[in-house]
């Protein structure tokens, strides 16, 4: 059968994880899915970067937007970044082109997810973003087709690696919140701009997109609750261990009488339960839902490896030509997004 074109916008961290695993697992993917994944066309500031997969045969774009449009391209992995310019874009031009495309960028999803599921959907073609929420976690298709037949009352978790590694540092060695911040970055955690980890707009962006699956409402985030890390002291820290609690940064979504809450915010959590227990780059997401109870997946949330994983599972799905709602359903029925006030919690 024909190869699976795929054109991938953005070698950063992700970027090269991708162009790895695919040179990795080329042939037992190709065995999986009957058809091999071939990276026609690439797009990158820098073109000497050694990225450790030899390129010679791929042809380069200096624009994202160009790729976007190769009639030698079936797929477009988006990994730029960004809410708007250059990926949002590539994205619409891609689509525009009847191409599917796959992306990580859930700034992008977080501000224009309805209006391009609805681009996508009208031509049949697949937006796919597992990479898009807590790494190598597959939380989008858990929710969403593992847990297709329920309702769900709340999703929460932990959606921000950087921010989990920076407290887990602190309480565990004592470091200074400036240094491991700089440790996640350079370990290729953290954003382009790292304050969106530490004031929890990451986090919000990731809960907004999960909302958005978990209850089939339009994606709304100008309706999240934000709050980051910065004002967290090593004395905090302290203060909730001896209380019996550690200090995390989580995201909450949940169905009230009044509508939707959603939050992301610190919170005082009990030591011995599992969001407790999830440390260091580790992500964890619960979903409470009406027929399946709890459900918990963990995983590490950040990272080129696990987050390569997620965008590759996505091409798996184009390749063998899997069809699923972009979120929970079509997204001309997802429902407009009441906001519920803040509880007290
Ligand atoms: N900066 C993000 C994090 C990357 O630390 O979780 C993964 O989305």
């Amino acid at each position: 059968t024909a190869p699976l074109r795929v054109g991938i916008a953005g070698l950063g961290t992700v970027g090269a994880g991708v162009l790895k695993l695919l040179a990795t697992q080329g042939d037992l993917l190709a065995r999986r899915v009957g058809r091999p994944m071939v990276v026609t066309s690439v797009s990158a500031r820098d073109r000497n970067r050694d990225r450790g997969v030899d390129l010679s045969s791929v042809r380069w774009y200096d624009n994202a937007v160009d790729l976007a449009s190769d009639d030698q391209v079936d797929v477009v992995v988006e990994l730029i970044g960004g809410s708007d310019g250059i990926a949002a874009r590539t994205v619409e031009t891609a689509l525009a082109h009847g191409k599917h495309v796959v992306t990580a960028n859930k700034a992008l999803l977080a501000h224009h997810g309805t209006a391009l599921a609805t681009q996508a959907e009208a031509q049949g073609l697949t937006l796919a973003f597992e990479a898009a929420v807590a790494g190598g976690i597959p939380v989008i298709k858990g929710l969403r087709e593992g847990l297709a037949a329920n309702q769900v009352r709340e999703v929460h978790g932990i959606l921000n690696g950087t921010c989990n590694y920076i407290l887990t540092e602190m309480r565990t060695t004592g470091r200074d919140f400036g240094d491991v911040l700089a440790e996640a970055q350079a370990k290729g955690y953290a954003e382009a701009d790292p304050s969106f980890d530490i004031d929890g707009v990451d986090a919000a962006h990731k809960l907004a997109i999960l909302t958005s699956v978990a209850f089939g409402t339009r994606v709304d985030f100008a309706n999240v609750h934000v709050e980051g890390i910065r004002h967290i002291s090593a004395l905090d820290i302290d203060y909730a261990g001896q209380l019996g609690y550690r200090i995390k940064l989580l995201g909450i979504a949940r169905r009230t009488e009044n509508g939707i809450e959603q939050r992301v915010n610190p919170c005082m959590v009990p030591v011995g339960s599992l969001i407790a227990a999830t440390d260091g780059v580790f992500n964890a997401v619960v979903a409470d839902s009406d027929f399946a109870d709890k459900v918990a997946l963990v995983g590490r949330g950040a990272g080129a490896g696990p987050t390569a994983s997620a965008v590759v599972a996505d091409l798996v799905d184009i390749a063998i030509g899997r069809r699923t709602p972009t979120f929970a359903v079509p997204a001309g029925q997802l429902a407009p997004l009441t906001p519920a006030p803040l509880s007290a919690r």
